[in-house]
């Protein structure tokens, strides 16, 4: 799969194991940055990797800081981007079963690596299950164009 990913200084650390992982999973990483935890915003990591999965460019979204809110409310301000803050890999499913979700918010200072991993992975391999599903996620697309 590609998978675009970004963070911001909070994300970092986290950020760069994720890129490696993914990498020796298989996947093709595109990584926006940062390349270095110097202090930046993150609303502009968020639109680089919410442009890459809305424009086509990658299939699925990975952004980290330090909650994975921030990179949650800038990334669902592109449109086509369907991104959610996670915690846990319970949610991770849910997020991709009910909402398809296509960008996945992470935190880099609350949640373990070996838990974003476990998150990631459930997010990479959940399908969307469509159904009663499908038309409340249309409606949240319309959402994109009021
Ligand atoms: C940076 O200090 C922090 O505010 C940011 O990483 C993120 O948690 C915002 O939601």
């Amino acid at each position: 799969m590609i998978i675009s990913v970004g963070s911001d200084h909070a994300g970092f650390e986290q950020k760069q194991q994720l890129v490696a992982y993914l990498e020796e999973a298989g996947h093709q990483v595109i990584d926006e940055g940062p390349q270095s935890d110097d202090r930046v915003d993150y609303p502009d990591f968020a639109a680089l990797v919410g442009k890459d999965v809305a424009e086509g460019r990658a299939e699925r979204g990975v952004l980290v800081c330090g909650t994975g809110i921030g990179m949650a409310l800038a990334a669902c301000k592109i449109p086509g981007v369907r991104a959610a803050n996670i915690i846990n890999a319970q949610f991770a499913e849910l997020c991709r079963e009910h909402n398809d979700a296509n960008v996945i918010t992470l935190s880099g200072r609350f949640v373990s690596l070996d838990e974003n991993k476990a998150i990631l992975d459930t997010f990479l391999t959940t399908e969307f299950a469509g159904g009663r599903h499908a038309d409340r996620v249309a409606k949240l697309n319309a959402l994109d164009h009021e």
